[in-house]
């Protein structure tokens, strides 16, 4: 999600310096395939949004002569499996980033959590399985809604399962080299559950971020992200 973000933010426009945030702090090697990326506009620092002080040096060091437009957020883990690390991962880093992105000025913020149309259907598994994962899902959504003197700023798109190819495994380090088409797989998921095409999503997310116009709501739903921020 994070590469198809970038990708889409270089394309949409031509003007923006695009930094990543990335435990590693350098490009994964399959980017260096991708011609997208090869450009100068692009560039990596480390940080650990679970140790926010990591972050907001390294994005300090490295704005200032910028206006920072925006900051999008695809953080999000359920590895290593525990419920209290789903929770920090999915709640308090993206809070962490939704804070650093305040203080650097940032106009707008968008970051990805997950749809919930299947929550209460008996036979969805997750509820069970990963509900550290939904917990952490619901403190940044909180914590972005009730933030009423920044209404409109900032954003929640509430994802289905992502079809694309898998660059990364959870767990695994981004330097493993992978690459697993999902699309398939989740023409099958969408006779069950919402899906969301990697591309449309990262779209949504990007357009928002550049936009000048304010959001009607903070939680986007997932049948809403394909056209979110499409000029009218
Ligand atoms: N894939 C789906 O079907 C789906 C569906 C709905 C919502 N989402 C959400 O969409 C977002 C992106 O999903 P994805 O599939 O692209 O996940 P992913 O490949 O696992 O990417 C998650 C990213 O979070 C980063 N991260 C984790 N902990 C971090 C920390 N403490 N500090 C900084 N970065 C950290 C990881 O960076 P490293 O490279 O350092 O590990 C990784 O780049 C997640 O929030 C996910 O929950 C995904």
């Amino acid at each position: 999600m994070g590469t198809a973000v970038l990708a889409e933010a270089l394309l949409q426009n031509e003007d923006l310096q695009v930094f990543v945030v990335s435990r590693a702090g350098v490009a994964p090697e399959w980017l260096s395939a991708e011609p997208v990326y090869q450009t100068t506009r692009l560039d990596f620092v480390g940080g650990d949004l679970l140790a926010p002080k990591t972050v907001r040096d390294a994005l300090q060091a490295v704005t200032p002569e910028y206006n920072v437009v925006g900051c999008i957020s695809c953080v999000g883990a359920i590895t290593p499996w525990s419920q209290t690390n789903m929770v920090r991962t999915c709640g308090d880093a993206n809070i962490n980033a939704y804070t650093i992105s305040r203080e650097l000025g940032a106009a707008k913020f968008a970051v990805i959590t997950r749809d919930r149309s299947n929550m209460h259907d008996w036979w969805y598994p997750f509820p069970y399985l990963i509900p550290g994962y939904y917990e952490g899902k619901r403190k940044i959504e909180e914590f972005v809604a009730h933030d009423a003197q920044n209404a409109g700023n900032a954003i929640c798109l509430r994802a289905g399962f992502v079809v694309g190819t898998r660059r990364t495994l959870p767990g695994l380090p981004t330097s493993v080299k992978i690459a697993v088409p999902l699309d398939g797989l989740y023409k099958a998921v969408n006779r069950l559950c919402p899906t969301i095409g990697v591309g449309e999503l990262a779209g949504a997310a990007v357009r928002f971020v550049l936009s000048e116009r304010k959001a009607e709501m903070a939680l986007v739903p997932n049948d809403a992200i394909p056209d979110y921020f499409e000029q009218p």
